[in-house]
């Protein structure tokens, strides 16, 4: 199903999942406005972001097996070669050349800033808009899964997140203040961290699974020291769920 604003987004870039969560014969099962994906990553490295759709019979490519060089489906085992996504293989008939019809539908896919980002549709910008200076000294956080649509997360980030995070009763480790709008669902904030009276830059990326679900992904721009990751990686952890609780909440209120 493609909503009003599913289209009118296609040709944005959104990050879809950390990098590192696509592992070797790894498939990654997502979605980006309605559109289900299946992410892998071939043994030389490359990334794909395809339909999960078998074009065979539309098996979930998601459920086979990653080869390295291919998907294989689970059905009839056909195999679709990596970046194009062409048929490579029909068991049934090993010495038939595949018709060219074969072939996955393909999404265009990068690697920046410890994302992989996909967009459905060529014809906005050629790579994500953010401006962050070095990949190096940037940490990416666990992403929140929330039953809200991305605007009204964007709209509550940008109207409520502030007043939210001085209230005494949500007695936060970390707030957000400064909070503005970078593009259509990318805001930037500055958190400060009580337990070291620090602020730094937070960049907060929505992600639309579907028209009601939504996956927040922030990242912030130091490199947190490996000794005090964890702790600072379950604060930030805490800060969220806060914010999708609210979230959630105030939307069924
Ligand atoms: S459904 Fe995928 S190979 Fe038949």
């Amino acid at each position: 199903m493609t909503t009003t604003l599913g289209r009118s987004f296609r040709p944005e870039w959104f990050p879809v999942v950390r990098s590192e969560e696509v592992g070797p014969r790894h498939i990654h099962r997502s979605q980006l406005l309605n559109q289900e994906l299946a992410i892998w990553r071939d043994d030389d490295g490359r990334v794909n972001a395809w339909e999960n759709r078998c074009p065979h019979r539309g098996t979930r490519l998601s459920v086979g097996v990653n080869t390295g060089k291919a998907i294989k489906c689970q059905y009839h085992g056909w195999r679709f070669a990596s970046q194009g996504g062409q048929c490579s293989l029909i068991p049934a008939h090993p010495d038939m050349k595949p018709s060219a019809r074969y072939c996955v539908n393909t999404f265009e896919c990068i690697e920046k800033y410890g994302y992989v980002w996909v967009r459905l549709e060529k014809g906005g910008d050629k790579e994500p808009l953010l401006t962050l200076s070095d990949d190096s000294s940037l940490t990416t956080l666990r992403s929140i899964y929330t039953m809200a649509s991305a605007t009204r997360i964007r709209d509550w980030l940008m109207s409520d997140c502030e007043s939210a995070c001085k209230a005494e009763s949500l007695s936060l480790e970390i707030s957000l203040s400064q909070i503005h709008q970078r593009h259509s669902f990318c805001v930037e904030a500055l958190a400060f961290n009580n337990q070291d009276n620090e602020s730094i830059t937070i960049v907060i990326y929505l992600h639309p699974l579907t028209d009601e679900e939504t996956v927040i992904h922030s990242l912030v721009n130091v490199d947190i020291p490996h000794e005090i990751r964890l702790e600072e990686l379950r604060r930030y952890n805490r800060l969220f769920r806060t914010i999708r609780n609210v979230i959630e909440t105030d939307h069924v209120r």
